[in-house]
């Protein structure tokens, strides 16, 4: 079994060759990776950055930013995920084909994500403060990444303060204190996808 969503389903067939499952997976992800790519150089000052420093930030972020944009495929109330090619699978499916705790708890991101009702334009603009927010380990011109983080963090907020009436400020907190959980998650996938093989 593969649980991960961005496949086309969790089952794998048990004949076929590891190399040929991930190769299969890999088809799945990529249009979507590449979208993230292609995102973060429409930010307007991400492409100003230091070429090392944009792949930087695409290596620690782009999962972040999946887990945003793709947050509703889980569904917190009907307990179900949508995998990439359409199908969907109830919580305790993908429980019994060897999915943990993280299924959980990207459950929850999602549904609290929702609740916040963000508009395409504020998500977008979320998405990119994600972006630019990602691990700094291993950044040169943290100065720049810094300036460009707040800018976008600015817009972000004038975004909320217009379009939130009485709750903008709460709005706006509880996105930034996303950031913590994204990369919690992000740490957390990072183990199930290095620990990964194929269950017998
Ligand atoms: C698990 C790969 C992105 C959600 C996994 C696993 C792999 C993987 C190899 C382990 C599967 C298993 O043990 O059966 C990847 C790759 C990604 C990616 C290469 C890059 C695009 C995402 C995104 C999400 C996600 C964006 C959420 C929207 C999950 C979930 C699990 C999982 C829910 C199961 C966690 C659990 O066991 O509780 N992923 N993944 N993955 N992934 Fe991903």
């Amino acid at each position: 079994y593969l649980v991960c969503p961005m496949n086309a389903s969790p089952y794998v067939d048990p004949h076929k060759p590891s190399q040929e499952i991930w190769e299969e997976f890999s088809m799945s992800f990529t249009p979507a990776v590449r979208d993230v790519v292609d995102f973060a150089k429409r930010i307007s000052g991400f492409c100003d950055l230091p070429e090392h420093d944009q792949v930087g930030l695409l290596k620690a972020g782009t999962f972040e930013v999946l887990m945003v944009r793709f947050a509703s495929l889980f569904n917190a109330v009907e307990r179900t995920v949508t995998f990439l090619s359409g199908k969907r699978y109830s919580l305790d499916t993908l429980r019994a084909l060897g999915a943990g705790e993280l299924l959980n708890s990207m459950c929850e991101f999602s549904e609290k994500l929702a609740a916040l009702r963000l508009d395409s334009e504020e998500m977008s603009l979320f998405t990119a403060v994600v972006l630019v927010s990602a691990d700094r380990s291993g950044i040169q011109d943290l100065n720049s990444v810094e300036a460009l983080q707040d800018k976008l963090i600015r817009g972000l907020r004038n975004l909320v303060m217009q379009n939130h009436g009485e709750e903008s400020s709460t709005t706006f907190t509880k996105l930034l204190l996303k950031l913590p959980e994204l990369r919690s998650l992000n740490n957390m996938h990072s183990e199930e996808l290095l620990s990964f093989k194929v269950h017998p």
